[in-house]
Formats: structure tokens, sequence, C-alpha cells
């Protein structure tokens, strides 16, 4: 069956960057000058995927507002023969199918993956989670999605952390080597000694309709939260479930010194910024 559809859980509060996100969406917050969310809508179009449900929260406007036309500052833009920025403007409303759901109550990740049931239906689907964002240059999704074709079941994004980090992540215990492993469990951010390996869940999932039966009767876990990944343990006993261990650049834009050092980088690879930005931090750091 073809994968047509992602869903995108964008309801958190964004607490790590109060008061920046008081009054906007952290998914909105820019990585350069782009929001964050819509690299990752980008990247769903990539990998095929032309129906986007965003599980949104309180500020929904935001979002709404930047995957919508803009008129106003669409008819300024032209009436400055202002071309380029007027493409710029006009891009995020024409990437894809957009719809939006309110989470209500934030009862966690896996609460919000289930709100998205009733527009999915019975067909696979991806989740992309907004604050991991996985370089254009590295298809990740698209490879997973042609995984899930083939084996059908379930595929989760894996990625090889040290030890001491495995406890902020979802971590999966995995049978088989190489990039493509079968999933045998998984567990929420488990303490180090618990881990059973060292392979984290990164925030991209292709993921068979059945995880909605099973979400429906998942109880709260890890911070009393309804957690994905407690859904997805006892999805591993139902259906296939494999993992693709990524190697390629991910950035995560969900702590601020991550952030931080992600807007750093996309900004150093840009023609239009990174030299005149590099030029100013090799002067700058001796100075530090
Ligand atoms: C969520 C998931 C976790 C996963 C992580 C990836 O955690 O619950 O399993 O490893 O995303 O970014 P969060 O970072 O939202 O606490």
């Amino acid at each position: 069956m073809t994968i047509r559809k992602a869903v995108i859980p964008a309801a958190g509060l964004g607490t790590r960057f109060l008061p920046a996100t008081k009054a906007v969406p952290k998914e909105m917050l820019p990585v350069v000058d782009v929001p964050a969310i819509q690299y990752v809508v980008e990247e769903a179009v990539r990998a095929g995927l032309t129906d986007v449900l965003m599980v949104s929260g309180r500020a929904k406007r935001a979002l709404e507002d930047h995957f919508d036309r803009a008129v106003e500052l669409e008819q300024v833009l032209e009436a400055k023969g202002d071309a380029e920025r007027l493409a710029v403007v006009r891009a995020p409303s024409e990437l894809a199918d957009l719809h939006y759901v309110r989470q209500g109550d934030p009862k966690g990740l896996g609460h919000a993956v289930l709100v998205a049931a009733e527009h999915v239906g019975n067909e696979p689907f991806a989740v992309l989670l907004g604050d991991d964002l996985i370089d254009a240059r590295d298809p990740l999704l698209e490879e997973m999605v042609k995984i899930q074709e083939r084996e059908g079941g379930s595929v989760i994004a894996l990625m090889e952390v040290s030890p001491e980090q495995v406890s902020l992540y979802g971590c999966a215990a995995v049978a088989g080597s190489g990039d493509v492993v079968q999933i045998t469990g998984l567990v929420e951010k488990p303490a180090v000694e618990d881990a059973p390996s060292n392979l984290a869940v990164i925030g991209r999932y292709v993921l068979s309709p059945t995880v909605f039966e099973v979400l429906r009767r998942t109880p709260p876990g890890r911070g009393g939260e309804i957690q994905l990944t407690d859904a997805l343990q006892e999805l591993v006993g139902l259906e296939p479930m494999h993992g693709v261990v990524f190697r390629g650049r991910r950035y995560d834009t969900g702590d601020r010194l991550e952030y931080l050092k992600t807007v750093v980088r996309l900004a150093s690879e840009r023609d239009d910024l990174g030299p005149p930005l590099l030029a100013w931090l090799r002067d700058w750091l001796p100075q530090q």
C-alpha cells in the first residue's frame, strides 16, 4: 500500500524555550530564516507524503498562517517587484495538503498520534517529530517508506548514541546487524544500566494503523504520559517491526544548546551567510 499521509505532533508547550514560546509555538522558531516545522513538512513531501496532518495545541494560529497564503504580504512584494521573496512567502502554502487537529489535553506523544486516527484511517502512515531535523541530503524517510512498502508492519528510525545519552530517548532491542535490523523490543528513556542497546529512537516512524488499536488501550507510562514507545513495544509482538539505523546528519532543535549549534551549522553551509559568518567566527572565537 502506498504511504501518503504524514502526522506531525506540534502541541508541545515548548517550556525549554520560554519566554520565546509564550505566544509562538516552538515549531515556528526559525532555524536560520525558516521555521523548524517547514523543514519537517518539506522532508515529508520529499518522501512522497502529500497529506500532512498537524496535531497542534493552543497556538495553532501561527502554524496555520505559515502554511496559508498571505495575500496582503504577497501584494506588497508583488508591487515592489520582489519576485524572490514572493516565491519564498508562497512556497509553504504550496507544499502539501495540510490538515490540522487539536490534541486537547496534552496527554503525551502516544495520545497525539491517537488523535490522528480518524484522519489517517486504515493505512500505514508516517510520524515526524519536529524537534529532530534530518538533513535534506540524507534521505531517511524515503528509505523507511520503501522498507515499509516491501516488508509491511512498521519501520522506526534509530541512531547509535553513547551509553550515557540512551536515557534521553526511546531505546530499541534489535536482532541482526547492518543498516536495517529487526526490532524485538522498545523501552522509553531507560536508565543506562537497563538499556537494551545503544540504539536510540529518533523522531521518524512509519507505522501500521494497528498502532491506533494498541494506543487506545495503552495506559499512561513514563512521566504519566501515554507513550508512543509503550504502544510500539506491544506492537512488536503483533506485527513485523524494522529499524533503520540512520548514519546521516540529524540536528536537534528541542534543546537550546543543540538548537544554537543547528542554526550555526546550517547558516555556515549557506552560500549567502556561510562565508561572512565563518569569517566572523574565526576572528571572534580566539578572543573568547
Ligand atoms: C520522544 C519519544 C522518544 C524519542 C524522541 C526522539 O521523546 O518519546 O522515544 O526517542 O522523541 O526525539 P521526547 O524527546 O519528546 O521527550
